[in-house]
C-alpha cells in the first residue's frame, strides 16, 4: 500500500493557494491510488521550533549518551524522520514569503537533516538516505519568478531534497497571484490542469 505525506506551509493553513493546489492534487492522486494512506502535516498550524544548540546537540549525541531532555528532543526529530521515511510520495504546498520559503518549512528541514540517519558523509561526499520517493511541489507566488535568478525557492528545495537522497521532484507553479484577478485565475487554472495530468 502506498503512503503519501502532504506538508502544508501556508500561513492560511487549508485556505492558502498552495494548500488548495496540494489538496486538489492529493484528491486526484487518491482517486487513482485506491486504499493508499495519506497523512497531512500542517507546519503553519503546528510549527516546529527553530533549531538551536540544545536541539542540534541532542540530534548528534549518541543515543546511549543522551540526557532525558536530549532524548525528548531527539524523539521529536526521529518521529518526523520516520514519517517521511514511510512516504512513497511527498506533496509540498510552498508559498513564497519575503523572497524565501516559509520559516516553518526551514524548521522542518532542520529537523529531518540528520547525519547518519537521512544523509551520511562518505569519502566521495554526502549521500542521501531517503531514497525511492517522488515529491510534488505546489509553489504559489504573488509575483513572477520561475526561471529567473529571483526564484530563491526552486534550486534550494531541489538541492536540499537531493542532499537527503530525493531527486525526483516535480514543481507546479501558480505565479502572478497578486497581479490582478485575470492573472490569478489564469495561473490557478493552469496549475490545476497540470496537477490533474500529474496525478493521472
Ligand atoms: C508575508 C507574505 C510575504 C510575501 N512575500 C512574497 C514575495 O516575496 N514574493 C511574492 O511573489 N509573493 C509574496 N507574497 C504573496 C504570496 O506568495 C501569495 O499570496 C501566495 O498565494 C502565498 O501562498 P499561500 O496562498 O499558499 O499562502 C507574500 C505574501 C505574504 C502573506
Amino acid at each position: 500500500m502506498k503512503t503519501l505525506l502532504q506538508l502544508n506551509t501556508s500561513l492560511f493553513s487549508t485556505g492558502g493557494q498552495s494548500s488548495q493546489l496540494a489538496d486538489q492534487f492529493v484528491a486526484a492522486w487518491k482517486a487513482k491510488n485506491e486504499g493508499a494512506a495519506a497523512i497531512v502535516r500542517d507546519l503553519a498550524s503546528n510549527p516546529l521550533p527553530h533549531l538551536d544548540a540544545e536541539r542540534f546537540l541532542s540530534f548528534i549525541a549518541k543515543p546511549e549518551d543522551r540526557t532525558p531532555r536530549q532524548r525528548e528532543l531527539a524523539a521529536e526529530s526521529d518521529a518526523l524522520v520516520d514519517e517521511i521515511k514511510k512516504a512513497d510520495v511527498v506533496v509540498l504546498g510552498l508559498p513564497m514569503y519575503n523572497f524565501g520559503i516559509p520559516s516553518t518549512l526551514k524548521a522542518y528541514f532542520d529537523h529531518i537533516a540528520r547525519a547518519g540517519i537521512t544523509f551520511q558523509y562518505t569519502a566521495n561526499g554526502p549521500v542521501g538516505l531517503l531514497t525511492g520517493k517522488k515529491v510534488y511541489v505546489f509553489a504559489a507566488r504573488g509575483g513572477l519568478y520561475a526561471g529567473t535568478p529571483l526564484d530563491s525557492q526552486t534550486a534550494y528545495v531541489r538541492d536540499f531534497l537531493a542532499f537527503l537522497g530525493i531527486s525526483d521532484v516535480e514543481f507546479v507553479y501558480a505565479e502572478g497571484l497578486n497581479m490582478g484577478e485575470p492573472s490569478k485565475q489564469t495561473a490557478l487554472a493552469s496549475a490545476r490542469e497540470r496537477l490533474e495530468q500529474l496525478a493521472a
